[in-house]
């Protein structure tokens, strides 16, 4: 086995696993594969172009962007635990005037679509944020974040209500014109009404989920961690609470859903497109090792020639039927 990747690793052009997640929208956001970065957890993409072929990816989320820059929470802002990781950055990012002008010309260059996670504390942040990306060249889509749970204010509060994520999914849309992905929260009792709510206003498509709210207690140390006294969990631990959310809400709408939450290997992302989901989001898995997207996209491959699917569309929803 040669030590090095070459093109020939491409999927073969009789296996389609091109995935659409705005159907209905003029512009659309076609993948070439269902692979995409999680927000957060991959910067801004240029960070790993040295380290991994980013330009094969589905598609890359940047890091969470407001209105202002922001320093974020102080340290330790990272914790592992038994099987995944505490983080409370607390949206540390550039800002986004300094994005529309040093990152999207950037991205403008790629031939992977680039999505913007945006996150505010206000109804008007989020107004503000969506005005400001408007035919920005460069970014393919946004990802509304109404999921933090490492803020004081704002974020999360609106994906907890259905009313409250119906306003702030309606303003985005009203405000910009790029195909919007609503990411939601693990952290509500009924994640259904709430997706509804999104779909209702005109989100294009779903994310399920963001981190699920924990904490670790250093008993020597006498300290919560993170410092910020809470964080948010993400890696192999929230797995099945992701999958069980993409089930419920693929049965309740008709949207395309983006997996997330502890996805590590093929075997991972099959289960999710199974339980309904038509592409994922991978994060914390890229921390141990960065090729492991690529990696899973390879696999992907692997799996449909040895299966004898042609196209990875129709992996979507097979556990409704079984
Ligand atoms: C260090 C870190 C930073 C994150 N920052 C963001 C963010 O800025 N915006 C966001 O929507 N999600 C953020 N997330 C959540 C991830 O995008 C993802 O939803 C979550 O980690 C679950 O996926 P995983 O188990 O594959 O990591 C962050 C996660 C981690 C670990």
């Amino acid at each position: 086995m040669p030590d090095f990747v070459l093109d020939t690793d491409l999927p073969p052009s009789h296996l389609k696993l091109m995935v659409q997640l705005a159907p209905g929208h003029p512009t659309g956001l076609n993948l070439s594969n269902p692979v995409i970065a999680a927000s957060g957890t991959f910067g801004y993409g240029d960070e790993y172009s040295e380290i991994t072929d980013i330009q094969r990816l589905g598609a890359i989320v940047c890091k969470g962007t407001t209105l202002n820059p922001r320093q974020g929470n102080p340290q330790p802002r990272l914790v592992e635990t038994a099987s995944g990781l505490l983080n409370s950055i607390g949206l540390e990012n550039i800002g986004v005037d300094r994005l529309v002008r040093e990152k999207a010309p950037v991205w403008a260059e790629w031939k992977v679509p680039v999505i913007v996670n945006i996150a505010g504390e206000s109804l008007k942040e989020y107004k503000d944020l969506a005005a400001k990306l408007r035919g920005v060249k460069g970014i393919a889509a946004l990802e509304l974040n109404i999921s933090c749970p490492n803020i004081k204010a704002g974020g999360i509060e609106f994906g907890r209500r259905p009313d409250l994520t119906a306003r702030v999914t309606a303003a985005v849309k009203a405000r910009n014109e790029l195909p919007l992905i609503v990411k939601l929260s693990p952290n509500v009792s009924d994640i259904v009404p709430i997706a509804r709510a999104a779909a209702r206003e005109g989100a294009d498509a779903l994310c399920l989920v963001n981190t699920l709210k924990g904490m670790a207690i250093d008993i020597p140390g006498k300290k919560k961690l993170p410092a910020f006294g809470s964080g948010g969990l993400s890696g192999p631990a929230i797995k099945p609470v992701a999958l069980y959310m993409v089930y419920a809400v693929a049965e309740a709408v008709d949207k395309p859903i983006v997996g997330c939450g502890g996805i590590e290997s093929v075997q991972d992302v099959l289960e999710f497109m199974a339980a309904g989901a038509r592409a994922v989001e991978i994060g914390t898995a890229s921390f141990t090792n960065p090729s492991t997207m690529i990696n899973i996209i390879k696999d992907l491959t692997d799996y449909l020639s040895r299966s004898g699917i042609n196209d990875i569309n129709q992996l979507v929803g097979t556990a409704h039927r079984w």
